[in-house]
């Protein structure tokens, strides 16, 4: 619920009447920035989601190979590093040792090294060459939530940062920036949702298992929203790409699976309608997370249909990840689990 606020701060200041994005904190390393040959993101957890997030945005705007890599991961592989590299490393605490280590890897190979976290002085903060801070204000619960939205906004500035001087992407970067600044009222909308995402927990909160589909730019808040339903209600959860249905996740599916699927009108929209039909061919009966521009017909006889408001696709997964967190929230309450403080997670900051 503060998300309108969070935001706004991290936006601040940083988004300029004349259209022109400025990053403070890597503003020096921009030109090298601009040079580097490819673009690797490191992180763990919902971390991570946020750079699955903003892998296409980036790829559009920089014209750049994009990289994104599980911490642990990266360093088990021991993953080729170049001088023309340049790696983010996004961690809300700033601490998580698979993160930090990941840096502490790169550096010596000669990358550039950038942090993205939500703590000032915090090791990953220090140690990287430059960085952004998110500025999503301290987090009280484990799970992650308003940091999630603030990385994904920050990585979208970054973006939009690297394309600064490329005339033809105007048009492109004037649209997203429009979105951003009317961001804070859209989420505010979102969260109106509140009560009817309540009443679909009190449907679902006793079953096993619930898959959330969706692909393009909302792919990462299937499994981000898997992730928290996961670590609050200890629910099993899985978050699938939904063009990989075919390929095994569609052999569950019958009318007992819940599911639930995120639907946008976006370049994947024909697409997206196509897995919701295999799905109900099926019997399944998804919830669906949809955007207002979603014609009525296309969810003709759907049971739950969350409407949010309409965005430019690369921050629509902003608003998609809401009802989820919400829908996190109610499940582990029903549950009697408590959402402050899920039980064992490895997260380098807790709550005192
Ligand atoms: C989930 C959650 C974790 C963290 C992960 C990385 O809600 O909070 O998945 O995202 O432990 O933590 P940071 O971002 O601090 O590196």
């Amino acid at each position: 619920f503060e998300q309108p606020d969070s935001v706004v701060n991290t936006m601040r200041g940083r988004l300029l009447p004349s259209g022109q994005v400025v990053l403070g904190g890597i503003k020096e390393y921009l030109p090298d920035i601009k040079r580097c040959r490819r673009l690797i993101m490191v992180a763990c957890g919902t971390s991570f989601h946020s750079a699955i997030a903003c892998r296409q945005i980036l790829e559009e705007l920089s014209e750049l190979p994009v990289v994104v890599e599980l911490a642990s991961d990266f360093l088990d592989r021991e993953t080729p590093i170049f001088r023309d590299d340049v790696c983010l490393f996004i961690s809300q605490s700033g601490e998580t040792a698979d993160t930090l280590m990941a840096l502490r890897y790169c550096k010596p190979r000669g990358a550039l090294t950038i942090g993205v976290t939500n703590t000032v002085g915090s090791s990953i903060c220090r140690e990287s060459h430059c960085g952004i801070h998110i500025n999503a204000g301290p987090e009280i619960g484990v799970a992650s939530t308003k940091a999630y939205t603030s990385q994904i906004l920050s990585l979208l500035m970054f973006a939009l940062t690297l394309s600064d001087d490329r005339i033809s992407m105007g048009t492109r970067r004037e649209e997203i920036i429009d979105a951003l600044n009317n961001l804070p009222n859209l989420i505010r909308e979102v969260l109106q949702l509140d009560e009817k995402v309540h009443e679909i927990a009190k449907q679902i909160y006793k079953e096993k298992s619930l898959l959330i589909m969706g692909r393009g730019f909302n792919f990462a808040t299937c499994l981000e929203g898997a992730l928290k339903i996961k670590e609050l209600s200890y629910m099993h959860c899985e978050g699938i790409m939904s063009g990989e249905l075919k390929h095994g996740p569609l052999a569950m599916v019958d009318e007992f699976l819940s599911i639930c699927m995120v639907i946008c009108n976006d370049n994947v929209y024909k697409k997206s309608l196509n897995a919701l039909q295999q799905v109900v061919a099926r019997k399944g009966s998804p919830i669906i997370i949809a955007d207002k521009s979603v014609p009525e017909n296309d969810l003709a006889g759907m049971k739950h249909i969350l409407r949010v408001p309409k965005t430019v696709d690369c921050v629509q997964n902003i608003l998609t990840v809401i009802p989820l967190q919400l829908l996190s929230y109610h499940i582990a309450e029903l549950n009697g689990a408590n959402v402050d403080r899920p039980r064992n997670l490895a997260k380098s900051v807790t709550v005192e």
